[in-house]
This record gives C-alpha cells, structure tokens and sequence, in this order.
C-alpha cells in the first residue's frame, strides 16, 4: 500500500511503499530557475524520459557512457550503491539489474517528481530512493561499497559541486569506488568544439567548468582518494573518472 504524506512524497520509498514521513528537501534555486524546463516541469519530464531524445542529447553515447559507468562496477553487483540524482533513460534499471540478491541500490535526487518517475521504471531488485540533497547527505560516513555520479557535476554551481563531491567521499566506505561520467574538454579539431559552447551558455551555464578544470581539482584537501583514473570518450567530450577511496 502506498502512503502519501501531506508534501505528496515519503523521504524514502522502497519498492512501492513510502516507508518514512515525507521531509523532502527544498529545490535548491540553480534547479528551479535553470533547469526547471528539464525535471521539474511534468511535461518536460515527459519529454526528456524517452531514450532517443536523451541519447541524441549525448550525440548518439547513451548507450556507450552508460555501459563504460556500469562496467566499471561488474555484471554482478555486491553490498550498498549509492546513486547520486535520477538519470533519465534506463541507467537506473540497468544497474539495479546488476545488484546481487542481498545488495541494495540507493537514489538519491531532491526533485520529488523525478523520484517519482524512477519509481515508475523500476521493476525488480532493492532499490531504496530518497529524497535528498547531493551536497547535504543523510548517510553516515562509509555507508556505501560504491557511489556513481552520472552527468550531474555539470548542473551544479561550483560551490554545490565542491560539496557533492566531498559528500560522496564522506559516504563511501575506504576501498570502495566513486564513478563520475560527464562533459569534458574535447580534443581541439573536434566537430563539437564550438557549437557546445553556445549550447552550454544558453542550457546549462556551469557546464563549461568541465572544459576547464578536473573534477579531480574539486577534492577538498584531507579527502583525497587514494588513486584517481580518467578516461575521455567521443574525441574527449565526455570523460568517466573512477576514484578509489
Ligand atoms: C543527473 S542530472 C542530469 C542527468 C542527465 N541530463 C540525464 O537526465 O540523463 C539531473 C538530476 O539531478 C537532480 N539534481 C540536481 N541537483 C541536485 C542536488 N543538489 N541533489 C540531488 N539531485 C539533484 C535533478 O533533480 C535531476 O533529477
């Protein structure tokens, strides 16, 4: 039986079932004013939650830089994942298909909607999914076995970004795996290498902290992790760094 509290949404459903007194956190300002049209709108929600848009958004990569996150993790996933913020297309699905019997997957997003949503794609496994802030975690430390970011540190103003991060960080047990995918500078003759930038500056206008810096930069000092590994795809327009804690 699903329960529905008085903000329409439980921080944390699990299957079907609301399982704890809804306390969904605030929409930070960056989201509602910048990306409203994207996942906050139910029609924009609508538009986005088809496959073939998502993956020409990534010119024709969906498929590539989802697999290169999940296989990083193996076909068969052990212990506590921790997804940080809903992905349209069927990531999500995906990886929890992965998780072994007894392992849990976690998402975590701070839009109720686009929990919703995942909802609505999930069929089997353990999936746990929260209502919460990237950059505010209510996991203890070390919670997790593995923590996967997938095209999120764009979105986010750097600040929020810095704090993400280090969340992630917080959370993941030592040992375990930080996965990111998302935009990185291209080599210099590719065929994206200006039309991006006006896209990004109409779109989304912290993406191009990506072309400048390394998300490895984004470590606060006294967390850095004990390797660091970067590979590009697509003439360099998309990058997948794996941290091990
Ligand atoms: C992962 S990003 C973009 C992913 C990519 N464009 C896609 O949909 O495939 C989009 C999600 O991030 C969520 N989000 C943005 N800021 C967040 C934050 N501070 N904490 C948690 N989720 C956040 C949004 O609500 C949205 O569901």
């Amino acid at each position: 039986m699903q329960k529905k509290s008085a903000f329409g949404l439980a921080e944390t459903m699990i299957g079907g079932n609301l399982d704890s007194v809804a306390r969904p956190d605030v929409i930070p300002d960056y989201l509602e004013q910048r990306y409203w049209w994207a996942y906050l709108h139910p029609r924009g929600l609508r538009f986005f939650e088809q496959q073939w848009v998502i993956n020409a958004i990534l010119w024709g990569n969906y498929a590539h830089l989802r697999d290169a996150a999940l296989n990083e993790l193996g076909p068969s996933i052990d212990g506590r994942t921790l997804q940080v913020a809903c992905v349209y297309g069927n990531l999500t699905p995906e990886l929890a298909a992965r998780h072994q019997s007894g392992a849990q997957l976690d998402v975590v997003d701070v839009a109720p909607i686009q929990l919703e949503n995942l909802h609505g794609k999930l069929t089997a496994g353990r999936t746990v999914l929260h209502c919460q802030d990237a950059a505010n975690l209510r996991f203890d430390d070390a919670s997790f076995d593995q923590v996967l970011i997938f095209f999120l540190l764009h979105e986010l103003p750097m600040s929020v970004r810095k704090r993400a991060i280090s969340e992630a960080l917080r959370v993941l047990r030592p040992g375990g795996k930080l996965i990111f995918v998302d935009y990185h500078r291209p080599v210099p003759h590719h065929p994206l290498r200006y039309l991006m930038p006006l896209v990004f500056k109409t779109l989304e206008p912290f993406a191009l902290d990506l072309w400048r810096e390394e998300i490895a930069d984004w470590v606060s000092t006294g967390t850095q992790p004990k390797s660091i590994k970067k590979q590009v795809y697509f003439g360099g327009l998309y990058q997948k760094v794996v941290m091990l804690k």
